[in-house]
Order: C-alpha cells, then structure tokens, then sequence
C-alpha cells in the first residue's frame, strides 16, 4: 500500500512537472501507458539501482541515437523480453511523444 501510494504521488509530482514544462496531452498520456504497462520492469530515476530492472527512460533518451525514429521503429517491433506486451497504436505515439518529452526536458 505505501509503494502504491508512493508511486501516485510521483505520477501526480510528475504529471504537474511536465504540464508546467509544456507537454503536450500525447505526452501526458504516453506517461500513463508506462506506468501502466513499462513500469514492471523500467524503474524510476530515483529508485534504488537494481540490477535486475530494466534502465529508466531518462537514462534511455540519452544514449547516442535515440531519436524519434529510432523510438518508433523500437515499439512497432517486439519488445524482448517483453515480448507479450501489444499496445494501440496511439498507445505507441503517446509513448514516442513522451519519450522525447523526456529527452528535450532533460
Ligand atoms: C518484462 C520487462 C520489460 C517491460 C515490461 C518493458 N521493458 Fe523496455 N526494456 C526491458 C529490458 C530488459 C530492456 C533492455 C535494457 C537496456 O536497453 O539497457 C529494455 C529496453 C527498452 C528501451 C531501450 C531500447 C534501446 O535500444 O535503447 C525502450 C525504449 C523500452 N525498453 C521501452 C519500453 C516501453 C515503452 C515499455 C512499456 C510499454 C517497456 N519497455 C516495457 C524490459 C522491459
């Protein structure tokens, strides 16, 4: 109970955050396919550093190459190890705008 009230007071903490840097609603709602369907395994900058998680996304936005492009093409494609995981559409566009949300806010 106390980590899930944790983790919506960093959704509402961030979803605040990003309305004031101007994100835009794709980017809003793109944040909300991740905590619903990435956060099992893609932590949160803050947590502790585990190495059996995936890395966070703003860690990700920062490597050499990830663009726009790259981010489409990467969730249009099976997600291993997550390879069961199948989202709309717009779900994809939502995550990709968030992403680079991240990755220009940073
Ligand atoms: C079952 C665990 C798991 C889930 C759930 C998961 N991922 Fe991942 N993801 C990984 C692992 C493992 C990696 C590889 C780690 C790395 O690139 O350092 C990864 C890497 C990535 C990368 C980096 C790709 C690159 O080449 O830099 C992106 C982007 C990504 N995931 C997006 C997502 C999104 C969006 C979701 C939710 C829709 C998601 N992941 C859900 C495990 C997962």
């Amino acid at each position: 109970m106390r980590t899930y009230f944790a983790g919506l007071i960093a959704i509402v903490a961030s979803l605040l955050i990003m309305s004031e840097a101007g994100a835009d609603d794709s980017a809003i709602r793109g944040q909300a396919v991740v905590e619903q369907w990435c956060r099992t395994c893609h932590v949160r900058p803050t947590d502790r550093a585990n190495a059996d998680m995936a890395p966070p996304f703003e860690a990700i936005v920062q490597r050499p190459g990830r663009d726009r492009a790259y981010f489409e093409k990467f969730l249009w494609e099976d997600h291993f190890p997550m390879t069961t995981y199948r989202l709309f559409d717009s779900e994809r566009f939502d995550v990709v705008a968030y992403l680079m949300f991240l990755q220009e806010s940073n």
